[in-house]
């Protein structure tokens, strides 16, 4: 018999948020993962690692360490949650694939990112239309390690999950888009790379930083009047100084939602 209590930790693996339509919710077999999938997260880690080592910022690449990731294997959710769990109480919980914006905010406020958990195959090496745990465990969940930014993202889930007109949907979809998505940081003289879409993506994180994209300084206004295109390179992104910035622009959309000010 087993007395063990669950901890929130485990908790987090086995029960789906109250949100969340258990429906989208699965559980990561971890010895079902093939070599190939194994060797695919090797590529694709090594590849990205060796440039983020110089353009990625500081979240990302002490995230990465803090949450236990390698070369050698696709990341164990259990071992990565434990990790996570310790420093900032946020969890990576299993999903089947997309789910409706405002269960994916209900997560959020609850410190919980859902996470797709299949691995792109060798012939999607350089792109995949759909997330995989490439893009969501390696190009999001290390930022969760950042207490600031573990902060902003259970803000925003809070304040995104108020939303209910067409424009302020609109408003926040856009700013997430611009921030976990694509956000860029300047640190140590330089801009650099943040956002899931950038860390994950070769070419979308070159276009960021070249001569094609017309990076501004970030600000609540500006990104909510900004419209994106999701399938092709941004020539507009926008830049922090530092992540408190987020962390207040979620606050100034929460004011404003509530006055009913939120748009553009
Ligand atoms: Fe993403």
């Amino acid at each position: 018999m087993n007395l063990r209590t669950t901890s929130p930790i485990e908790d987090a693996l086995v029960t789906p948020p109250a949100g969340l339509d258990p429906k989208f919710f699965t559980r990561q077999e971890y010895a079902a993962y093939t070599e190939e999938n194994h060797e695919v997260w090797g590529i694709l880690f090594e590849q990205r690692m060796a440039e983020l080592e110089d353009t990625g910022s500081e979240a990302f690449l002490s995230g990465a360490e803090v949450i236990g990731l390698d070369a050698s294997r696709v990341p164990d959710l259990e071992d990565v949650n434990r990790r996570l769990g310790e420093r900032t109480g946020w969890a990576a919980i299993p999903v089947t694939g997309f789910i409706e914006a405002r269960q994916f905010f209900g997560c959020l406020a609850e410190r919980r990112f859902p996470t797709t958990i299949i691995v792109r195959s060798r012939e999607q090496l350089e792109y995949l239309q759909e997330p995989d745990i490439f893009h969501d465990v390696f190009g999001h969940v290390p930022l969760h390690a950042n207490p600031t930014f573990a902060d902003f993202l259970q803000t925003f889930g809070a304040v995104a999950y108020e939303a209910e007109s067409e424009a302020e949907i609109r408003a926040m979809a856009r700013l997430f888009w611009f921030t976990v998505e694509f956000g860029l940081v300047n640190e140590r003289g330089r801009t650099r790379i943040y956002g899931s879409g950038l860390i994950s993506s070769v070419g979308d994180a070159a276009n960021a930083l070249g001569p094609n994209c017309d990076r501004r300084p970030f600000s609540l206004d500006a990104v909510i009047r900004q419209d994106f295109e999701i399938d092709r390179l941004q020539d507009v992104l926008f830049v922090v100084d530092d992540f408190s910035q987020l962390f207040d622009a979620c606050r100034e959309a929460q004011e404003r939602l509530r006055a009913g000010t939120l748009t553009e």
